[in-house]
């Protein structure tokens, strides 16, 4: 199907929206990024999304050219414009465009918006039943992960590394030892019962899904610990899960080519899985 997107205020055939190659978003990949799933036909966790895109505008002195409702309604006039029930929407807001090629961004520039949707495919049955392969792999991204930049140039590098190696993803190892995060997505471990993901802070992106898995298993009793993670913890993990607003959370199987717990997606995950599944409409806003 024809998909229309959105680019500087006006919608119009992807095909046709194109942008100048001076624009600083294609030069110096000068630019934040949100992904929003849309559930139903809504957007979900809007005000999540909105207020981290705040803060990697604010983090790169980008002005946020939009308020949050001028936001929600060009994101929903594009929901609008496709058929499908369960999309993800991809949006961007590059500094601008430059004339003269410089590091240093000139004053007043006007930033470039640009937002397209996609259908949202459930995860397929084969992961369902059998998980994802992983391998670590060092981070060798930069120290504000936090930022959801659009340079994604080291992500990109260690995905290619992950499938030279016959894996689906990575898991990242810090410098520091610590465990990360994934390519594109935050980590959870179980351990006897109870939950782990390493805490919030310049080494990884604060996942809204991440918040949302928090929040369901304090609601569900399960005990939920914010804990650095050594690549031991990992290893000695009952299950692992990577989490992400096109995914919601992954079952990783095999770790390094070795079963992670019994080999098969495990039992608290498809517990809060079954949660997230059947909470997903109630908590659209909340
Ligand atoms: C590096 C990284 N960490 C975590 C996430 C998960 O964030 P969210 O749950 O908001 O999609 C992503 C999503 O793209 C990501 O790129």
């Amino acid at each position: 199907m024809k998909q229309t997107v959105y680019l500087n205020g006006l919608f119009c055939p992807m095909e046709q929206a194109s942008i100048s190659p001076q624009d600083r978003g294609f030069l110096f990949g000068d630019g934040i990024y949100e992904v929003i799933p849309v559930f139903n036909r809504k957007l979900f966790k809007f005000d999540a999304h909105f207020d981290r895109l705040n803060n990697g505008l604010d983090a790169v002195s980008i002005r946020n050219p939009h308020t949050a409702e001028e936001w929600k309604s060009l994101l929903n006039q594009l929901i609008e414009r496709h058929p499908w029930d369960n999309q993800f929407i991809y949006l961007q807001v590059s500094r601008g465009v430059q004339m003269i090629r410089d590091h240093m961004p000139a004053d007043n520039l006007t930033p470039t918006v640009y937002a397209y949707t996609n259908p949202l495919k459930p995860v397929s049955d084969k992961i369902i039943q059998q998980g994802i392969k992983v391998v670590t792999l060092e981070d060798i991204r930069w120290l504000r992960c936090d930022v959801k930049a659009i340079t994604l140039l080291p992500n990109v590098m260690m995905k290619i590394a992950a499938k030279n190696q016959g894996a689906d993803d990575a898991i990242l190892v810090g410098r520091d030892g610590l465990i990360s995060e994934g390519t594109a997505s935050n980590l959870f471990i179980v351990k006897q019962g109870e939950l782990f993901t390493p805490p919030t802070s310049h080494k990884i992106l604060p996942g809204i899904t991440r918040l949302v898995i928090e929040n369901i298993a304090r609601q569900h009793n399960i005990t939920i610990h914010d804990q650095e993670l050594s690549q031991n913890d990992l290893e000695q993990a009952d299950e692992i899960w990577l989490t992400s607003s096109t995914k919601d959370a992954l079952p990783v199987c095999t770790l390094n080519d070795k079963p992670v717990g019994s080999g098969k997606p495990g039992p608290i995950w498809l517990k809060v899985k079954d949660y997230f599944e059947t909470t997903k409409l109630a908590i659209i806003d909340k």
